[in-house]
């Protein structure tokens, strides 16, 4: 079912049966922050076929603005069977800096929270120069775990730091933050 959130922006569970509206939607974006920035048809009908998109264990999702077609964003959830959910999440580039970001996090941690009673938290991990991604995180109230360096591969060859960021089912609850304790060594 699709659910509507602020905006006019809805969110429209991907049919798994549209391959080909999936496929021409995902090779025509530019997926600049990702190790294949320019997916082949070919591979993402591997991607589905492998169930990258949809299964037991994972959901996609369309990000739809009233008025405007095609979606203006997608929407990966996956890791759904752990207590550790992870999400991926893409806005257009004429959509970006509009808040849907924004809007698309506080959808789906809402989302993961309410149908998956067994997932404790929601990761998401991102290169550390996405700075917008970082902001969104930060916004929707995900909290900075992890800072690995040397630890993603970049266009050019050379490996950036990515960061780890988190938000708990206890503090979506509570409304409160969970510090991390960085200073706990053995
Ligand atoms: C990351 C992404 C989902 C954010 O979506 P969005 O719709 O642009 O997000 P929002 O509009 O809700 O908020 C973005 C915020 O980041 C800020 N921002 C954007 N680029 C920035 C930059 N280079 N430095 C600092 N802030 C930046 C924006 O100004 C905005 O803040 P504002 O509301 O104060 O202006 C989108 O940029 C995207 O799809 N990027 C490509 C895919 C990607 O990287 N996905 C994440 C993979 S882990």
């Amino acid at each position: 079912m699709p659910s509507e959130a602020a905006d006019g922006l809805m969110f429209s569970p991907w049919d798994p049966t549209d391959v080909d509206g999936l496929v021409q939607w995902v090779v025509d974006q530019s997926w600049d922050n990702y190790v294949t920035r320019h997916p082949t048809p070919a591979m993402v009908r591997g991607r589905v076929a492998e169930g990258f998109y949809a299964g037991p264990d994972c959901e996609t999702w369309w990000i739809q603005h009233e008025g405007a077609d095609p979606p203006v964003g997608l929407v990966r959830l996956h890791d759904l069977q752990d207590t550790g959910a992870l999400f991926d999440v893409y806005v257009c580039p004429q959509w970006r800096g509009r808040g849907v970001g924004l809007a698309a996090l506080r959808w789906l941690t809402r989302h993961l929270f309410h149908e998956y009673p067994h997932v404790m938290r929601i990761e998401a991990q991102t290169r550390a120069d996405n700075r917008a991604m970082r902001v969104v995180l930060r916004r929707a109230g995900y909290v900075k775990e992890a800072h690995y360096r040397a630890s993603w591969p970049t266009e050019t060859g050379e490996l950036s730091a990515s960061v780890g960021y988190a938000m708990l089912r206890q503090d979506f609850e509570s409304g409160r933050t969970t510090p991390v304790d960085w200073d706990a060594e053995p």
